[in-house]
């Protein structure tokens, strides 16, 4: 067993189990835009985290249509496959078909990791990147079988000591493609609010590992608010 590193504080997660894909959906996006509410009246401006793989889809889908001043958001990424910038296989090129190409964000507030540069050239560049943002407004995250988030994988380095790099090189990732970029633990805690969409029964043994309290990377995202975790009746009991 993989012990999560004693730097990090212990993680308060709060669970949220819906009985179908419709209502979760409709939660996450109340959550969202509520956060998004919060951040520009108190800042102006929304930093959000997105997250890659299939589960965010409807719920990028549905941003469309929100009622929102798109100039004060600003799109950043949990993690990235190393895959040209327009390969279908991109969190960032996800993202932008079902959501960031419909809205009028301005580009420059879309911030993709460069992984089409290489997993240490575009850690280091990201990382750079980062240095203008203390906390994320809101770190959306999704949870593989094996209990990984971002791309942060059981076996491999989570970056959860508060000294770690904001951004992380990752090889020989056990989800395809090997060579990726991801936030680390200590980064994406640095976050007013983290949610976790979960859906699915491939999802539940990992559920269960979790709320055993066993050492899996999704168990290192620790911020002080602690974590909502959104999942459907398939993924829970
Ligand atoms: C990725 C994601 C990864 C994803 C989980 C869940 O690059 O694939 O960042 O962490 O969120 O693997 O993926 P699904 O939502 O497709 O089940």
């Amino acid at each position: 067993m993989i012990r999560v590193p004693s730097a990090l504080p212990a993680q308060t997660v709060r669970w949220h189990e819906f009985p179908d894909d419709t209502s979760l959906l409709a939660n996450a996006l109340a959550r969202v835009l509520a956060a998004s509410r919060d951040a520009i009246a108190q800042h102006g401006a929304f930093d959000i985290v997105l997250a890659g793989g299939n589960t965010p889809r409807k719920l990028y889908r549905s941003l469309r249509n929100a009622d929102t001043d798109w100039t004060r958001w600003h799109a950043w990424f949990g993690d990235e496959r190393c895959a040209p910038a327009d390969d279908p296989a991109r969190n960032s090129r996800m993202a932008r078909d079902e959501w960031l190409d419909h809205v009028s964000m301005p580009a420059a507030n879309v911030h993709p990791i460069p992984a089409e540069s290489g997993a240490r050239e575009a850690a280091v560049l990201y990382a750079r990147e980062l240095r203008s943002i203390d906390a994320f407004d809101l770190v959306l995250l999704g949870l593989g079988e094996d209990g990984h988030t971002a791309s942060l994988f059981p076996g491999h380095n989570w970056g959860a000591h508060t000294d770690s790099p904001d951004v992380l090189a990752v090889f020989k990732a056990p989800k395809p493609p090997p060579e990726r970029v991801s936030l680390s633990a200590q980064r994406l805690s640095r976050a007013r609010h983290v949610l976790f969409l979960v859906e699915g029964a491939g999802k539940r043994d990992a559920i269960a590992v979790w709320k055993g309290g066993d050492a899996i990377p999704a168990a290192s995202i620790a911020p002080e608010p602690g974590v909502d975790v959104l999942l459907d009746t398939a993924a829970g009991s």
